[in-house]
């Protein structure tokens, strides 16, 4: 078991296997992108389910794959097949504009999910925030991966004046396509001004969504997760997720593995163990592997926000180095 000193536990590994996206979303990325990994710094096919070995044996129940974009990586049906074998509840986290080539495979692997993001239901606004015209793509594989039984759920950053004024809309395709739209605080990235003059929390988000819908109410809901859910008008689950004001870290049971397989605590850790030298540096075996990682986990601290205070540096890259 992965216990930190302030009793939780880590069941949930998101692991990043890419820095490398296909769209340059404003809220994340430079148009010219980021100092891209070189290949021989990520993990490799091989190290990452070396790993998702060791973490499993450590009561890791959850993975979820993230990047950058999955899909761009190559043979990523080969790692998530043989994740899959390792970790029956695995899921992704995609923008969708590859999946046309996966559905099927996801579809009879019994993937656990996909998280989605999209941001806009308008296309010309989809090209100004992700700097790519792909919108009817993803909008068509998101119909697909519902069509495939897919359990499919929406993410959407908001961003004042931006897209907030879609949130309405957001919801009513949540309810008719029968999925999980979150609404998600923008995270202070080193874009634009830090996302500060579009940023929207949580209870901002909540007050739009009152003011719009006759019925908002607080869902009970005991599973440890990312957002805080609310029924629209008795009928439509939505989640707002405090990505920056962080008021779930209480009941924390995730930790991250980066693209060059660093293991961290948080998202707003600055530095972590690095897993990826010492499998291929030190030649520990995997029971002083484990003792590692139990140590690192145990020294999580209790909050993101005492994370970011121990940071040198305040300035986030982006969330693709990271894995959100
Ligand atoms: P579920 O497994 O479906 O609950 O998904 P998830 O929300 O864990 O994963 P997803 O990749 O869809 O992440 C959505 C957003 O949640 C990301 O953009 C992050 O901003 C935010 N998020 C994910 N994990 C954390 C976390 O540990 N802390 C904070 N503050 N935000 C997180
Ligand atoms: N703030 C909040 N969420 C972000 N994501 C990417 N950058 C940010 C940010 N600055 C989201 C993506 C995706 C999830 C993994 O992270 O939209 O849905
Ligand atoms: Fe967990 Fe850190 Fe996220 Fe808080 S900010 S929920 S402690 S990962």
């Amino acid at each position: 078991m992965l216990k930190d000193d302030f009793n939780r536990t880590a069941t949930y590994l998101r692991i990043g296997v890419t820095d490398r996206c296909n769209l340059r979303c404003r809220y994340c990325m430079p148009e010219e992108g980021i100092d891209f990994s070189k290949r021989k710094d990520l993990m490799s096919y091989e190290e990452i389910i070396k790993l998702s070995k060791i973490f499993r044996d450590l009561g890791i129940q959850k993975v979820r794959i993230t990047g950058g974009e999955p899909f761009v990586r190559k043979d990523m049906m080969h790692l998530i097949t043989e994740l899959h074998s390792i970790f029956p509840t695995l899921h992704i986290t995609t923008n969708a504009t590859l999946l046309q080539h996966y559905l099927e495979e996801l579809k009879s692997l019994k993937i656990g999910g996909l998280n989605i993001s999209l941001d806009t239901l308008d296309r010309n606004k989809f090209h100004l925030i992700t700097r790519r015209d792909t919108f009817n793509r993803v909008i068509d594989n998101i119909y697909k991966s519902v069509e495939a039984n897919i359990p499919t759920k929406i993410n959407m950053v908001v961003m004042k004046g931006v897209n907030d004024q879609e949130i309405p809309d957001f919801i009513r395709l949540g309810k008719k396509l029968n999925v999980e739209v979150r609404f998600i605080e923008a995270m202070p990235f080193n874009q634009l001004d830090g996302n500060k003059s579009v940023f929207m929390s949580h209870p901002e988000i909540l007050q739009l969504i009152k003011e719009k819908f006759e019925e908002v109410s607080k869902m009970n809901d005991t599973s440890i997760s990312s957002s805080l859910k609310y029924i629209v008008d008795n009928e439509t689950v939505v989640g707002i997720i405090p990505a920056y004001t962080r008021s779930l870290c209480s009941s924390c049971n995730r930790i991250r593995l980066t693209p060059k397989g660093e293991l961290l605590n948080c998202l707003y850790s600055e530095k972590g163990l690095n897993l990826l030298e010492l499998i291929r540096s030190k030649a520990l075996n995997d029971s002083q592997l484990k003792g590692h990682i139990k140590n690192a986990v145990a020294g999580k601290l209790s909050s993101g926000w005492e994370e970011e205070e121990k940071r040198d540096d305040t300035i986030f890259n982006s969330m693709t180095t990271i894995g959100g």
